[in-house]
């Protein structure tokens, strides 16, 4: 590696790949696009856009996110064998820079109990499938998967030969999220050392965060001499996660002194990539999460607003705008037009396309005539809703609930699925129960409703209300959010969402096993 790169941190988001991997997450593919391209403006290095064999949406995704991508690096993930690598090669083929990145697992147990292969096959695989890559990309990155309990000099020859077959990057993941800092510091210092050929490849460090340390992890990797981290938005992935890009690229610049290093990525829009991958995957962001939750800034006791008030720098270790959070203001009103409306929406760092612009502003009036103030929170919630349900398969087109006391509440309601209108009432054991009633008798399906959540965007009575709901079929999990003032409609978006989600998910199917190489 050159050493004018040597303080240069590339960042690797992962956020449409392993972030999308996590139950429940799951994007269309305009709002892959849409992430994708936030990522790029924010500086990302390689985005990966997702796994191409897994289904023709994610062949779809990565192909669309390789051609519209200015900057960085497009990345489409395989496992060894030919038919995944020249899937990944076909969908990257578009991108200005793109990267395979092929892996195979190189521990014991999952080598025993996963692949059912030896060493000696894994090896063989190893070779064959970075050198098929290496004649479709000059960039290819190797991963070792579960390389932390890999032993030494089986992982070693595994790197060697990947760097021979001619691999650019070496991917160590701590897939389960076991390893501890001093310990990884230790393999990857060991890895470079010890590899012939170490010095001419790009180290990168995958952290999963089921003890809590995949940031820890993944910075530890950094002193070690690891100049890739691989990081989702909101540390969003399988299981527990992965490390936070937001809180890895916070860290190294805040704590610059003590470590060295710089990226590239523009950290006044952190605040605005978790905002939107939140919606898109209806992830809720927990409110003391480092860097993008809401308390990550407030602070509520006496002492702490004393101190505040005298000095910022008594309990601020780096300021809300570095990160893109601004004071609450109030916005527009209801007699606010479309030009103000615009501006607004560029200065919270929306550019909508002509039709969604429309139709947000519909929403934004609708909006002002029930809500006294209107505050950036809200715009911000009715853009991002706005931006969820642009594509969907199955709209909502009319709903109406009666309830009260003393009355069997009823939903009456009309859906667009796949562009045919149906109308239908039903009644149910509360008002969101006739809805999702309502919702079913039009537009049958087995999904199970595990999780039903209310949140409210400001403070007040008027207030707009978050749904979330999260629903379960065959094993796949969704979660979809909606927002609006009467938190019954709300719901209906909420539910609608998740249900269209599932329409994307069906089609995703990777086989548990792989069949190796040829
Ligand atoms: O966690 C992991 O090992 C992975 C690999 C595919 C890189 O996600
Ligand atoms: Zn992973």
């Amino acid at each position: 590696m050159s050493t004018e790169n040597e303080g240069k941190i590339r960042i690797f988001d992962t956020t449409l790949r392993d972030g999308e991997q996590s139950p429940g997450a799951a994007m269309t593919l305009e709002q892959k696009i849409e992430v994708a391209e936030l990522l790029d403006a924010m500086g990302v290095d390689i985005i990966e856009a997702g796994f191409p064999i897994s289904s023709q949406g994610d062949f779809e995704a990565v192909t669309q996110i390789a051609r519209r991508t200015k900057n960085a690096i497009v990345c489409g993930l395989s496992r060894a064998g030919f038919k995944d690598i020249d899937r990944a090669g076909e969908a990257i083929r578009g991108a200005v820079r793109g990267r395979i990145h092929t892996f195979i697992s190189t521990s014991p147990v999952h080598m025993k109990h996963k692949l059912q292969m030896g060493p000696n096959a894994v090896l063989d695989a190893v070779g064959a499938s970075v050198a098929r890559a290496r004649n479709l990309t000059d960039d290819v990155q190797w991963s070792a998967e579960d390389a932390t309990r890999t032993e030494h000099d089986f992982l070693c020859r595994c790197v060697e030969l990947a760097i021979r077959s001619g691999a650019t990057t070496i991917n160590i993941p701590d897939t389960v999220g076991y390893t501890t800092p001093q310990e990884y510091i230790e393999l990857i210092t060991m890895l470079r050392e010890r590899v012939p050929g170490a010095e001419n490849v790009v180290f990168s460090t995958h952290c999963h965060n089921d003890l809590g340390l995949a940031v820890a992890n993944s910075l530890a990797g950094v002193i070690a001499g690891a100049r890739q981290v691989e990081c989702t938005i909101n540390g969003i992935g399988e299981r527990a996660g992965n490390a936070a890009l937001e809180e890895i690229v916070m860290a190294l610049k805040v704590r610059r002194d003590a470590m060295p290093f710089a990226t590239n990525i523009n950290t006044t829009m952190l605040s605005k990539a978790s905002k939107l991958v939140s919606n898109v995957t209806g992830f809720p962001v927990q409110y003391n999460k480092a860097i993008v939750g809401k308390n990550a800034f407030a602070h509520e006791s006496g002492i702490h607003q004393d101190g505040m008030l005298k000095n910022v720098e008594t309990y601020e270790i780096m300021r809300p705008e570095d990160v893109g959070v601004h004071a609450t203001s109030l916005v527009l009103g209801k007699l606010s037009g479309r030009h103000a409306f615009r501006d607004k929406l560029e200065a919270l760092g929306y550019t909508l396309e002509p039709t969604a612009l429309d139709e947000a502003f519909k929403r934004f009036k609708n909006l002002a005539d029930k809500k006294k103030h209107v505050f950036d929170e809200d715009i911000v919630a009715l853009v991002d809703d706005e931006i969820v349900r642009h594509a969907d398969d199955i709209v909502i087109k009319s709903l109406k609930v009666e309830t009260g006391i003393g009355i069997k509440p009823a939903a009456d309601m009309t859906l667009v699925v796949g562009g045919v209108e149906s109308s239908t009432k039903t009644t149910g054991d509360g008002p969101i129960d006739a809805i999702f009633n309502a919702i079913r008798s039009i537009y049958p399906h087995n999904a199970a409703l595990q999780q039903f959540q209310v949140q409210s965007v400001t403070e007040g009575t008027d207030a707009q209300a978050t749904v979330s709901v999260r629903l379960e079929e065959d094993g796949r999990t969704v979660t979809g959010r909606g927002a609006d003032t009467d938190t019954l409609v709300a719901a209906a978006h909420a539910y609608v969402t998740a249900l269209n989600k599932l329409l994307v998910k069906r089609e995703k199917q990777v086989p548990e096993v792989l069949t190796v190489a040829r």
